[in-house]
């Protein structure tokens, strides 16, 4: 008899609800939150309400799409930070009451560790590749930038971090000083793919070692355009599929040459990339490529598990299932870590 685990997210605006039997998908349902675009960004106050809302029809809809009752469920697992704080509270209140009601054990998970464990949902057929340890992770999301080392599931090394913005971030404000919707990201992707990278330039960070830095890249985005609207107000519109193009080619870049660097340093050639981010295509070709000329292993997550999701929460509370790592009643969220 497999092992079900029920997955929570709900550590910024996704509500997810995600059951795995062992370390295999089984139905995966995320509630995203259309509120905050007219925002420009996330309201947490408003993320909170929302997942009030959502918290039990997802759930719900997860048993039902697994096909099994609550009464199947071997335990619970639910992320208890980093993330906003009201948001967490959701999650966490749920999980540790159905775990109590049901009798069965609560498992806490790091979200950061969640997008790398990612990497170990497997498909029905058990046929898609997974990393071998140790690899090498670039987690790249809304709130995070890092180079990982794993050494196991639950054995993780910060070997490099951004000093200020995240690379998401850096998506979301280029695309809303474009006037372009939130989440950024996306819509910045999906314009590229008709602009020419080339055709402008953007500073790039000098900082040493393997951390990271984009806010000088956002100023510099923010300072180009303020001159370039002083000559012509429509600038940006007549420019939008290059900007997109140019910015997206400068991030990566910076992404990417960084990659190399924690390459070279440790020896490691088995490459993951982790987290919202890693839904982006240039990201996704530019490792591609590094895979012909290196020669490394690389580890792409599908479309479903870059962005926030709780199949990455379930298969991370497999994992601490099999060691017997359950969490207390008493635990509470938290707003940052690292691991
Ligand atoms: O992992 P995630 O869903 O949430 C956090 O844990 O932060 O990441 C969200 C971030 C946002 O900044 C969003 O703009 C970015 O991931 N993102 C993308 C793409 N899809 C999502 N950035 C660039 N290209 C994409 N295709
Ligand atoms: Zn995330």
């Amino acid at each position: 008899m497999p092992c079900y685990i029920l997955g929570i997210e709900s550590s910024c605006d996704d509500t997810a609800a995600a059951v795995t039997a062992d370390d295999v998908i089984m139905s995966n349902v995320t509630a995203n939150q259309e509120i905050h675009a007219s925002f420009g960004g996330v309201v947490p106050e408003l993320a909170s309400r929302a997942h009030q809302q959502n918290i039990i029809p997802v759930i719900h809809a997860a048993l039902q799409k697994a096909n099994i009752s609550k009464n199947q469920l071997s335990a619970v697992a639910y992320t208890r930070g980093p993330g906003l704080l009201g948001s967490l509270l959701v999650g966490a209140s749920f999980a540790k009451a159905f775990s109590m009601g049901l009798s069965i054990p609560l498992i806490e998970i790091n979200h950061l560790q969640a997008h790398i464990l990612a990497h170990f949902i497997r498909n029905a057929s058990k046929t898609n590749p997974i990393p071998s340890f140790p690899f090498l992770c670039l987690t790249v999301s809304g709130g995070h930038t890092q180079l990982v080392i794993v050494k196991d599931h639950f054995d993780m090394h910060i070997i490099g971090q951004t000093i200020d913005d995240a690379a998401g971030e850096t998506f979301d404000k280029a695309a809303k000083i474009m006037g372009l919707p939130y989440p950024g990201g996306p819509v910045v992707d999906k314009l590229a793919a008709e602009g020419d990278p080339a055709r402008f330039t953007f500073s790039k960070p000098s900082v040493p070692g393997l951390d990271f830095s984009f806010s000088g890249l956002k100023t510099s985005i923010l300072y180009f355009l303020r001159d370039r609207l002083k000559e012509d107000e429509h600038f940006i519109e007549k420019n939008k599929a290059d900007l997109c193009a140019s910015i997206q080619r400068t991030i990566v870049d910076i992404l990417l040459l960084k990659l190399e660097k924690a390459v070279l340093q440790t020896g490691i050639t088995e490459i993951a990339i982790a987290g919202g981010v890693s839904a982006n295509s240039g990201l996704r070709s530019g490792l591609q490529n590094l895979r012909q000329t290196r020669g490394w292993n690389i580890y792409i997550p599908p479309l479903a598990y870059t962005t926030d999701n709780a199949a990455m929460i379930a298969v991370s509370g497999y994992f601490k299932f099999l060691k017997k790592d359950f969490a207390s009643q008493s635990a509470a969220p938290y707003a940052r870590s690292s691991f």
